[in-house]
């Protein structure tokens, strides 16, 4: 287990080795009984984070908070407009200040092709650790917490032998980064499982994060596969993933210019009206399979309440996981071997 991580930026689970991810998920376990127990788990004593939210959140921006004050820091509730950000103030010169004062610098900016360059240039000038709290490459925070709960409901660390498909699904009410489904095949198939992706052809993932899905997978001897047919996808699944994001990458290769790609997006989305996760459909998967979702989901549009509100859906575990994970990131980064 290598344990000497202070001062390490959690950007991507890419930039981290098998064994520093095996470290996060070991410290995660531990946390999650501490606090299951009650016993105080003050690793960050009078530290601070400084939490910068260009989007909303609910998990994200609870679960790192509450994981400060329980770890016996602070986190500041930062969003542009209460910062010089919106003034133009840049990457450079906001990691430098921020370094002065506290402890960790953690970061939220899904702006496609804007929000990992963003945290990327703020970690490159911060004296400090930089998190990703999700931008549009990855959601690291949110990869790590579903592969402790899969490892959790399967009661095993490898994932060898588990077919898991992430799959896209129908949202009409705004166009979700890619991150989630990007950041869950660069991660598992480190781990062993065989990852299904299933998407309409316009909702395509950033080319790389496919690349970096397909090399994991033929290092660990796992099955790495793209379909267009959500049916298919479900067959024989252990775990099923169903969640809409949108087709910002596609949108982009087609050159479509900006001010068109919210309508013509739109379009695109309307063409698959019945990519649902519906308890039909989940009748194709396995008897035992779960049904993970990382939240918001838009109910009765991406799933029916039959499936997320029913025995297989483990999504609050999910939820909680970013508390005991986060903890363990945050810890090992900011506070960790001397
Ligand atoms: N899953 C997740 O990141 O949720 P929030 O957007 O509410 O943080």
């Amino acid at each position: 287990m290598k344990t000497l991580l202070r001062g390490k930026d959690w950007i991507e689970t890419v930039d981290w080795t098998k064994e520093e991810l095996e470290t996060v998920l070991e410290v995660s376990k531990y946390l999650k009984i501490k606090f299951a127990l009650g016993e105080e788990h003050r690793l960050l004593q009078d530290k601070t984070l400084f939490m910068m939210f260009f989007e909303q959140s609910t998990r994200t921006r609870n679960s790192t908070e509450a994981a400060m004050t329980q770890l016996g820091g602070h986190a500041h509730d930062l969003t542009p407009d209460k910062m010089q950000i919106s003034h133009g103030e840049t990457p450079k010169d906001t990691g430098k200040v921020l370094s002065r004062y506290g402890h960790g610098i953690a970061i939220r900016n899904c702006f496609y092709g804007i929000g990992n360059k963003y945290i990327r240039e703020v970690a490159k000038e911060a004296d400090i650790p930089v998190v990703n709290l999700q931008c549009d490459v990855d959601h690291p925070c949110q990869s790590i917490a579903d592969l402790m709960t899969i490892q959790e409901k399967y009661s095993t660390n490898s994932l060898k032998g588990l077919k898991v498909t992430v799959a896209w699904t129908y949202a009409p009410a705004y166009a979700r980064p890619l991150s989630v489904p990007q950041g869950l095949i660069t991660l598992l198939p480190r781990f062993g499982a065989d990852v299904t992706l299933a998407y309409p052809k316009e909702f395509k993932l950033i080319p790389r994060t496919v690349e970096d899905a397909e090399r994991f997978s033929k290092e660990t001897g796992a099955k790495f596969k793209i379909i267009h047919d959500m049916d298919e996808a479900f067959k024989d699944a252990h775990v099923v993933y169903p969640k809409s994001w949108g087709c910002h990458q596609f949108l982009a290769e087609q050159n479509i210019p900006e001010e068109e790609r919210k309508k013509i997006g739109m379009e695109y989305l309307n063409k698959y009206k019945d990519w649902v996760c519906t308890a039909e459909r989940m009748k194709l998967a396995r008897k035992e399979a779960i049904y993970m979702h990382p939240l918001p989901a838009d109910r009765g549009a991406e799933v029916e309440d039959a499936v997320i509100d029913g025995p297989q859906s483990v999504v609050f575990d999910q939820a909680e996981n970013r508390l005991h994970t986060v903890k363990a990131i945050l810890s090992l980064v900011m506070g960790g071997r001397p």
